[in-house]
């Protein structure tokens, strides 16, 4: 076999996006308090780390930190002098401190957040100021002094006062003090998986160990989109895998800004509203959110340059859950074990289509070096190599080895590597090793020799293309090639294939299909034959679903030859504004910019810039190139 390039003898390598000595200290446990200033707009207190030296050699203690004040420094109870280095963009202000020569010491920083805070969103709230946190990647830095590296886990003690309810990443522990939650995170955990939200919330249960939060008014509906699902997606998790490990699973559904889908903050996954479309069809995320208990909480990348091993496993562990449903759905209605299990793989494969045509889209737009699943990025921001590349091929490469070895052999090791690397971080060379470690004594030693790593790890662009069961994507390609014909002038009939049937991801599969396909064809013929699309299917002029929304204006914007003035521009350019939510929001201005008008994407989203939550608005900037 080829030896793969490991960039680094030591693993897990070692992370270039934190500028802390984290490897100089273990830590054995934080103790996190925090206070809620709505007036100031800030967040203040201190962080307590007991620590234990690893590097004899090692004097000083270095955090990582980010547009914070630091107020006082104290090491076993004693106030120290400390020193904050120079911003170096885009990883912050390193903070130094002396180390005593002890084995173990303590370490407690005293700290405020200022204006320039990137991962936290003060916003007025229905009935009351609300408060939120987004630290993935690399802005938990900016929320208090940390050794900012998915390399480094810790139990959490945590507690924060605020006038309103609060939820942090752990689970509730009853308080006495007035005003004061207190979260106990007894699991060890990253820095980035640290959340915080305040605000009017109110909880109803959506499984015997879940509970959905949100404002008033609203709730019940956050509770009936998911109250069918949730325990069904832990169970089936749980046997694919071994049992939850974190107590409850409890999610609070957001206001508009929050800049993701979801967000796997430990027991209390944040999620965004437009999951929120009464008809259950954005479930998808909360499995996925769920998945994350186990392939990124629980086993973790050791640096972001391995991401795909957070994002990659948990997509592939999403599409199982989904197939498990389906499978145990189509057993209820009637079906055999047999039928609905092929049932349930159709829907694993449909699901895969849909993020292979994203992959294909993806590797279009972004720059070739973070099209590989393993990155360099050394002096980078990883909120710019973020795009769907590692999850779609992330799950392309599983669902290569799982076929290369078997679904049995394959369910096997799932099992094996969530074991191994429970409460630890480990990076892509370490997966490969346990790949060998787990199959060689199965005698699979050939399957192991005759995969090129290099090209799934390092090569850019798309992987080998996999064969997916089109049983359910083929009534959204033949509408697609339907349309195509006609707009193209090889058929003279508007096709009449009614789309009432479809679920709501063939609606987006067809729209995606069928942008693709007329990049191929005459501008002038897309342009009228688009005209035709609009006023054939009044349902999608009208739709709500963020998805489907998106994809329909992306087809018509970018084909249709529209421009600032029409109604259909005009009303995308206004919900633009109304959600927050980075996938809707980034692709929305680039397809003004690109296909409409760039100033009058420009004007758009200065208008709602002031809305948006700090990263969305960083990331649109350099989208538009106005930074
Ligand atoms: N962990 C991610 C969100 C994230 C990634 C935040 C990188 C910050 C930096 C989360 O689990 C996620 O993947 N969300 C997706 C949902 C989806 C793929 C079902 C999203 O936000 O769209
Ligand atoms: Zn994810």
């Amino acid at each position: 076999m080829v030896e793969l390039i490991r960039k680094q003898v030591l693993s897990p390598e070692s992370d270039p996006c934190t500028l802390s000595n984290y490897r100089q200290f273990q830590v054995i446990d934080t103790k996190l308090d925090l206070e809620v200033f709505f007036d100031s707009k800030a967040v203040g207190g201190s962080v307590t780390y007991n620590l234990q030296r690893l590097d004899v050699s090692a004097d000083t203690i270095i955090l990582d930190t980010s547009h914070l004040a630091i107020e006082k420094v104290l090491i076993n109870d004693v106030t120290v002098d400390f020193a904050i280095h120079d911003v170096q963009p885009p990883y912050g202000s390193p903070l130094l401190f002396p180390a005593p020569q002890t084995d173990s010491l303590t370490a407690k920083i005293q700290f405020k957040t200022t204006e320039k805070t990137t991962a936290l969103q003060f916003i007025d709230g229905n009935t009351a100021p609300y408060l939120f946190s987004q630290c993935q990647a690399i802005h938990a830095r900016s929320l208090f002094p940390c050794f900012d590296t998915p390399g480094v886990k810790s139990p959490y003690k945590m507690t924060v006062k605020s006038p309103y309810p609060c939820l942090m990443s752990g689970r509730p522990v009853p308080s006495n003090a007035a005003n004061v939650y207190e979260f106990n995170q007894p699991i060890p955990i990253p820095s980035y998986l640290v959340a915080l939200a305040s605000g009017d919330i109110h909880s109803l249960p959506i499984g015997p160990r879940s509970a959905i939060y949100s404002e008033l008014p609203g709730l019940q509906a956050c509770q009936w989109e998911f109250e069918r699902d949730m325990e069904n997606f832990i169970k089936i998790a749980e046997n694919l895998i071994f049992p939850y490990e974190w107590e409850r699973y409890d999610a609070l559904v957001l206001p508009l800004s929050f800049p993701y889908g979801g967000m796997e903050n430990p027991n209390i996954t944040f999620a965004t509203p437009t999951l929120i479309s009464g008809d259950r069809s954005q479930v998808r995320v909360m499995a996925h959110e769920l998945a994350h208990s186990w392939s990124g909480n629980l086993v973790t990348n050791c640096s972001w340059e391995h991401f795909w091993l957070n994002e990659g496993w948990t997509v592939y562990l999403e599409r199982r859950i989904l197939a498990g449903l389906a499978t145990q759905e189509a057993v209820k209605a009637g079906k055999s074990v047999e039928e609905a299990a092929t049932y349930g793989e159709q829907v694993r494969h449909f699901s895969a289509i849909i993020g292979w045509s994203a992959l294909e889209a993806t590797v279009e737009l972004m720059k070739p070096e973070f099209t590989s699943l393993v990155w360099d990025l050394k002096g980078k921001d990883p909120d710019d190599s973020f795009s769907r590349i590692p999850y779609e091929k992330g799950f392309n490469f599983l669902y290569f080895l799982e076929t290369k070895f078997g679904i049995e052999a394959f369910n096997g090791f799932i099992k094996h590597y969530f074991t191994k690397y429970r409460y630890k971080s480990l990076d892509s060379y370490q997966f490969l090793d346990t790949i060998k470690e787990y199959f060689e004594p199965l005698g699979k030693s050939d399957v192991i020799e005759s995969i090129d790593w290099n090209l799934w790890y390092f090569t850019p662009g798309l992987p080998p293309a996999p064969g997916f069961d089109t049983t359910l994507a083929d009534a959204c390609y033949s509408l697609a090639n339907e349309w195509v014909s006609y707009i193209s002038g090889k058929s003279t009939e508007v096709p009449v294939t009614s789309i009432n049937e479809f679920e709501p991801d063939q609606h987006s599969l067809f729209l995606e299909t069928l942008s693709n396909k007329l990049k191929n064809v005459d501008r002038e013929q897309a342009r009228k034959g688009i005209a035709k699309f609009i006023e054939t299917y009044p349902y999608y002029a009208s739709n709500q679903n963020g998805e489907i929304l998106s994809n329909w204006n992306d087809l018509i914007i970018t084909h249709g030859g529209l421009s600032q003035d029409n109604e259909h521009v005009i009303r995308y350019a206004q919900w633009l504004g109304t959600v927050g939510r980075m996938k809707f929001v980034r692709p929305g201005y680039l397809l003004l910019s690109r296909n409409v008008d760039h100033d009058f994407a420009v004007a758009t989203f200065k208008q709602f810039e002031a809305k948006y939550h700090p990263i969305c608005r960083s990331m649109v900037q350099k989208d538009l190139k106005l930074k």
